[in-house]
């Protein structure tokens, strides 16, 4: 069963959260933002994602990664829900990364033990090991370029991560790695177990946003038929290409 611990709490951290001005959490780095997921939607992913933590391996509980973690809005509400799985947040946004670290010591988040906050480009040398244990992958991808969702399903097969919550469908996904000049066939290797709808508000507005929940279903996402395609793109594209994955 899902664990609701302390709701007032978390409605008090979302609240402290979302009253964050806009303008600190528009990226200084790429990253496009644009609104915010509610806190129904956070919920609604993790019990797609996760499912009744009764099922959970009690010597291997889940480690669930959210790459691109922002103000660790995801990570927190995980904490709060799963008490027995761990959160792992990487971003590159380093006042993003310092917001999520700052709610992290100030004693709003539940279960805060079982979280952790890295200032990471996934890009970057560290990322791999900082995967490590990793069983489930979450990324809300809204504004990351094609060539970061790429690399994030190459780091992905590489550590044998087998179910991922990701924003887009496998057409899309495809679309995005060659607009990456990556050949990268995602066709026969992530099955769509489940897709649903979630919420996003913004300063003014409302909209919807389809949740895609994926199995991995083959470990050769890790890279075999990876290739980078550098022919015709300009060389800095080309050298961040190779750099993301190798
Ligand atoms: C739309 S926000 C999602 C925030 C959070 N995961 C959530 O669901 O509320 C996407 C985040 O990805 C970060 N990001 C984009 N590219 C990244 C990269 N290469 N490495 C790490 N973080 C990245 C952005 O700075 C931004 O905070």
């Amino acid at each position: 069963m899902v664990r609701i611990i302390d709701d007032e709490q978390v409605n008090k951290l979302f609240n402290n959260l979302n009253k964050i001005p806009a303008g600190a959490v528009i990226e200084k780095k790429g990253g496009g933002f644009n609104g915010e997921l509610t806190k129904e939607s956070y919920k609604q992913i993790l019990r797609a994602l996760l499912g009744d933590a009764d099922h959970f391996d009690v010597d291997r509980p889940p480690v669930v990664a959210d790459l691109g973690s922002g103000t660790g809005k995801f990570l927190f509400m995980g904490a709060h829900l799963y008490k027995d799985a761990q959160f792992r947040g990487l971003e590159f946004n380093e006042h993003r990364h310092m917001i999520a670290q700052q709610f992290l010591t100030s004693n709003q988040v539940p279960n805060k033990d079982n979280i952790e906050v890295h200032h990471q480009d996934i890009h970057d040398e560290g990322t791999l090991k900082l995967l490590q244990k990793v069983t489930h992958m979450y990324s809300f991808h809204h504004g990351m370029r094609p060539v970061d969702i790429a690399r994030m399903l190459h780091l992905c097969g590489q550590r044998g991560i087998k179910r991922i919550a990701l924003f887009s469908n496998k057409v899309t996904l495809l679309g995005h790695c060659k607009d990456a000049q990556v050949g990268f066939d995602v066709a026969n290797r992530l099955q769509c177990e489940q897709t649903f709808k979630v919420r996003m508000f913004a300063a003014r507005s409302c909209s919807e946003r389809t949740v895609f929940i994926y199995e991995i279903k083959s470990k050769e996402l890790a890279g075999k038929h990876l290739t980078v395609n550098t022919q015709g793109i300009d060389s800095p594209l080309k050298q961040f290409a190779r750099r993301a994955f190798t």
